[in-house]
């Protein structure tokens, strides 16, 4: 399908050919992902497909075997910019150690552009509108140790914008949230994407989330089984070979292919 030029946004990420090994175990074997400016894009596929380690690949967190990455056009070994990265890891049910403030956590969202300084009144009110947008400003003073598991992950989400990031990349931000702080949440990304953010975030079920997804990429078994419009009901067993187009893929290419 050709693609007019002149309108197609820059890619922020692009993954080519991508294979990695964890232990003796090749968990990705040949991905291909771009995710160009603006866009959002949900990774899914079942429990143990790669998908954090696909995203964990993009932030060189997880070195390939082969292939490559590049982030706003630079190859990741050179790229330095990370303060317009915002990462939401996979929530682990391990609890933290010492036990710190919810402001403490989101504030350190906010290092990579407070390095050279104290903070400035600029990267306070990043880090309170942050803590604001997943609404738990009445609690900014609380102790992380004493949160419930989803505001937790509004901490975390919270502390990767409080950044300003251009790229946001979550992993399953919506895991173990209630179906209120889901709603918080997708009006949060819902505003994010208005001000131009890109987005490339792991999903289990699109959920509330749903409106504002651009592209699907399913994964099985490490290779991608499906690179376009969302399926229509995804689950854990989510699988390629649904026709439905989405009605918010009407303005992008869309590439579907197997590559497996
Ligand atoms: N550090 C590691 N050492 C060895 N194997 C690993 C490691 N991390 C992940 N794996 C394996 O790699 C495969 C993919 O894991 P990954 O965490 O990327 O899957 P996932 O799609 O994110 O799954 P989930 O939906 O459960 O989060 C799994 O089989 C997992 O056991
Ligand atoms: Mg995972």
């Amino acid at each position: 399908m050709p693609e007019p030029q002149s309108t197609t946004p820059d890619p922020v990420i692009v993954v080519r050919d991508a294979t990695a090994t964890l232990g003796a175990r090749p968990v990705l074997r040949g991905i291909d992902l771009t995710v160009r400016r603006g866009e959002v894009v949900a990774l899914l596929g079942a429990n143990g497909s790669g998908k954090s380690t696909a995203v964990r690949s993009v932030i060189g967190q997880v070195p390939l075997s082969g292939g490559t990455v590049e982030l706003f056009g630079t190859p990741l070994r050179r790229f330095r910019d990370w303060a317009r990265v915002g990462y939401v890891p996979q929530r682990t049910t391990a609890a933290g150690g010492v036990p710190a403030t919810i402001r403490e956590v989101v504030a350190s969202g906010r290092l990579s552009r407070t390095r050279l300084g104290l903070p400035r009144k600029a990267d306070r009110a990043a880090v309170d509108r942050a803590i604001e947008l997943v609404g738990l400003a009445d609690r900014a003073k609380d102790s992380v140790g004493a949160l419930s598991g989803g505001q937790h992950q509004r901490v975390l989400i919270a502390r990767a914008l409080a950044a300003e990031p251009e790229l946001l990349i979550m992993d399953e931000p919506m895991a173990g949230v209630d179906l209120a702080s889901q709603e918080i949440l997708a009006a949060t990304l819902r505003e994010q994407v208005a001000a131009g953010a890109t987005v490339l975030l792991v999903l289990h079920e699109l959920g509330p989330l749903e409106p504002l997804i651009d592209r699907a990429v399913v994964l099985r078994d490490g290779c991608v089984m499906h690179d376009g419009p969302p399926p229509k009901a995804v689950g854990q067993h989510a699988l390629p070979g649904h026709d439905h187009v989405h009605p918010h893929a009407a303005s992008e290419p869309v590439r579907t292919g197997l590559l497996s």
